[in-house]
């Protein structure tokens, strides 16, 4: 047998008749189509359907218990997508007939009494045709499978990246990493208590604990001296805002946009006065006014080399001193409502 004759597309036929189905079965057979599926049931063809996943449906229109048309609504009911072409096996003639079959979902038709090519032609057609089809609509599905699972690692490099330059930034601070913690977590309850989305809240989360990474550029002999700076040290430990926002600037993906306002606008306040543009207001973004908040609330109830961990009540009087003059009131007002938990993530993340 030739290779073109060995064809293993399934077919269901659906004929009452028995001798319309051994000879359907006959001349298919001849030309090579080994994977038939005959029925004289229609009651039957669901479950042939769903168990046999054909490739063709041959269906007679004609028949006791459910007629063609009716099988092709329970067919049309399944909604597979990849529904195969159904082809009317008819022995009426008429346009209303084959108009009424077409619109329920016939491809299709072959009128009896079979003539042989003209079947095993429509057939072909057909076959190739939804195979194709199929075809497409798998690789459609490799491919957004793909590009569901590159996307996904992406993000994940992206975060690893981000949490690495955090990483990095601590080795050269003297803030610890359980500060790192603290400050993002409290940043992301109080974007959560004020309407930041899930999605939102998890960038602030991952975004963070980049606010210092511009400390990275700052000579040791600053960064690390004990005791007070001098002016001129103090304004260079002031470029540390700028450099991070230029670390994180150029990628548009959320995630380091966050992070790099968070690192350029950390140190703005509310009324003006702070560094290093000197915005005010709701023109300092609310991504940076937040981690403000929360950074100078934890840095102040920290110990640090230099100085002794001031108590919350202190730390909280100073944050309420400060509503609209270092930080946004009505943040201000969040903290203060959410101050339980908040020293539950201090709790949390003990140094
Ligand atoms: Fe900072
Ligand atoms: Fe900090």
């Amino acid at each position: 047998m030739s290779h073109e004759n060995e064809r293993n597309e399934r077919i269901l036929v659906i004929d009452d008749e028995a001798a319309n189905l051994k000879l359907l079965d006959k001349m298919l057979r001849a030309q090579g189509y080994e994977n038939l599926v005959l029925l004289n049931d229609p009651r039957e063809v669901i479950g042939s359907y769903q168990q046999a996943r054909p490739d063709l449906i041959l269906l007679d229109i004609n028949m006791p218990h459910l007629d063609g048309y009716q099988v092709m609504e329970q067919l049309k009911a399944l909604n597979d997508p990849l529904l195969p072409p159904i082809v009317i096996l008819t022995a009426q003639n008429g346009k209303d007939y084959l108009l009424r079959a077409l619109a329920a979902g016939a491809r299709d038709f072959i009128t009896k009494p079979f003539d042989r090519n003209e079947l095993l032609m429509r057939v072909r057609n057909l076959l190739d045709a939804h195979l194709a089809h199929r075809l497409i609509h798998d690789q459609k599905k490799v491919l957004e499978e793909m590009v569901q699972i590159r996307t996904e690692e992406l993000r994940n490099t992206r975060l690893q990246v981000v949490q690495r330059l955090g990483m990095a930034a601590e080795y050269r601070d003297e803030e610890t990493g359980n500060h790192i913690l603290r400050m993002s977590h409290i940043s992301a309850l109080l974007a959560r208590k004020i309407g930041w989305s899930e999605a939102a809240c998890e960038l602030m989360l991952n975004a963070s604990p980049m606010h210092d990474i511009g400390k990275i550029g700052i000579p040791d002999a600053i960064l690390l001296k004990p005791g007070k700076f001098e002016p001129h040290e103090w304004e260079v430990m002031k470029t540390h805002a700028a450099i991070g926002g230029k670390l994180l600037d150029g990628d548009d993906s959320d995630l380091m946009c966050m992070a790099q306002e968070i690192a350029l606008s950390h140190h703005e306040k509310w009324d003006g006065s702070g560094y290093p543009n000197g915005l005010s207001g709701e023109a300092i973004p609310q991504a940076g006014r937040i981690a403000a908040l929360a950074d100078v609330f934890d840095a102040l109830t920290s110990a640090r080399p230099y100085k002794k961990a001031w108590t919350v009540e202190n730390a909280v009087n100073l944050i309420r001193e400060n509503s609209g003059k270092h930080f946004d009131p009505k943040l201000v007002e969040i903290f203060m409502q959410q101050l339980p938990g908040i020293l539950k993530i201090r709790e949390r993340f003990d140094e």
